[in-house]
């Protein structure tokens, strides 16, 4: 395949920064798109070029590290999978493919297609654990747990916080990242004693960082590499919503 590749290039958070535009030739059509990255690396660096910053790390659709736009689109043209998954079949010969870096002021930056994502590290940080204690180890069969709570905890936990549904909203909002790490632990006996303390805590952790409204676009459930539902959100205004009914009543 022979593709012109248009990739933005930043030298940090403070510069500003422009597309660039490179060749390729001989892309195999069963290369991945970060292989794909790493054939116009390999070319730019041969021709004394600083080469194309980009996040990556499992290449298996686990880490969430490989994140960026192309041709407009979190993760690409497909739903359902993470950059690192994506084919180069998915593309035509002779294409023009743009790649693009988060845009997000929660998601700064900090060189070319890599952007600081420590502020969702923050969200998680101010209550997506659980830190009562729960004694030994009990043996499995003694906390029953009901079929459609596991499945949607298991769901829920899915979430890879590649930051896509940030990216893909027009408000800039993280509630599908954030609901997603809430529901995960509310769906599960452990996570009741500090249920209400851990959405308000979250939720409030998400606003100071800057993120957006939710405006109920739904752009995010669509470009979520894991799927991840709207129904984490309802889950999250649900338990949001009651924390502060506890603390108007006990205050
Ligand atoms: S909810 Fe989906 S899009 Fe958002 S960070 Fe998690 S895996 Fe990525
Ligand atoms: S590199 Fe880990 S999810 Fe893509």
């Amino acid at each position: 395949m022979q593709l012109t590749i248009k990739v933005w290039r930043q030298k940090n958070n403070k510069s500003k920064g422009k597309f660039e535009t490179h060749q390729l030739s001989n892309i195999s059509p069963d290369m991945s798109f970060l292989e794909m990255i790493d054939v116009l690396n390999i070319q730019m660096i041969e021709a004394g070029q600083d080469p194309v910053a980009f996040d990556h790390d499992c290449r298996e659709g686990i880490c969430g590290t490989c994140s960026m736009y192309i041709n407009g689109r979190p993760h690409g043209p497909h739903s359902g999978i993470t950059t690192c998954l994506l084919h180069m079949r998915s593309f035509k010969d002779g294409e023009t493919i743009v790649i693009e870096p988060w845009r997000s002021a929660a998601f700064p930056v900090l060189k070319d297609l890599v952007v600081d994502r420590s502020s969702f590290d923050r969200i998680v940080a101010a209550g997506g654990f659980i830190s009562v204690n729960t004694g030994n180890a009990q043996d499995a069969n003694s906390l029953p747990i009901n079929k459609e709570d596991a499945d949607a905890s298991f769901a829920a936990a899915a979430c890879i916080g590649c930051g896509a549904c940030v990216a893909a909203c027009p408000n800039g909002s993280a509630m599908l990242f954030t609901a997603a790490k809430i529901t995960k632990l509310a769906k599960l006996p452990q996570g009741q004693p500090e249920r209400y303390i851990r959405a308000k805590s979250m939720v409030q952790q998400m606003d100071k960082e800057g993120f957006g409204a939710c405006s109920n676009h739904g752009a995010c459930e669509v470009e979520c590499p894991k799927e991840i539902t709207l129904e984490t959100i309802a889950l999250m205004n649900r338990d949001y919503l009651t924390a502060s009914l506890i603390e108007n009543k006990e205050g």
